[in-house]
């Protein structure tokens, strides 16, 4: 799976709404280990602005819209997210940019690993600094 790639959520509908699922090993390559969403954010917000050293996310816009940036330091790719029957899988070493944030807007993550700050690049520099030094 590259990142970028548009994951379907299977979605059972019937009389009664709609059931939308997503299994580790079968919708997704990774083992999920934490669950974290945004939500209430301000207009004009930008959040993200980082990239990981190891962590597969996936990304799913469960209400509302948002713009997304991928940036893996040779090409860029922008997706708007208003859809929560598809969830947009990024690995590690790259750099992502959330904006343009509708005001119902509630941008759910998936993510394999636990909270660790020394997975983070921070810095764009940093970042490109990475991928530079892993492509010699
Ligand atoms: P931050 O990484 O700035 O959010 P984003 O880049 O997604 O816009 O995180 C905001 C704060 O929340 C920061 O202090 C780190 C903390 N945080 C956790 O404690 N646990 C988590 O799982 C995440 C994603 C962030």
């Amino acid at each position: 799976m590259q990142s970028g790639d548009l994951i379907p959520l299977p979605c059972i509908r019937d009389e009664r709404g709609s059931l939308s699922v997503l299994e580790t090993g079968i919708h997704f390559p990774f083992p999920i280990k934490r669950i974290y969403y945004l939500h209430k954010i301000p207009d004009r917000s930008v959040r993200g602005a980082h990239a990981h050293k190891a962590l597969h996310q996936a990304m799913i816009a469960m209400n509302g819209s948002f713009d997304l940036r991928l940036d893996d330091g040779h090409a860029q790719k922008e997706y708007t997210l208003n859809c929560r029957e598809r969830a947009v899988y990024i690995g590690p070493m790259v750099w992502r940019e959330l904006c343009n944030f509708s005001a119902d807007a509630i941008c759910m993550v998936l993510a394999s690993e636990h909270y660790d700050e020394t997975d983070y690049y921070r810095s764009y520099e940093d970042f490109i600094q990475a991928v530079r030094e892993k492509a010699q």
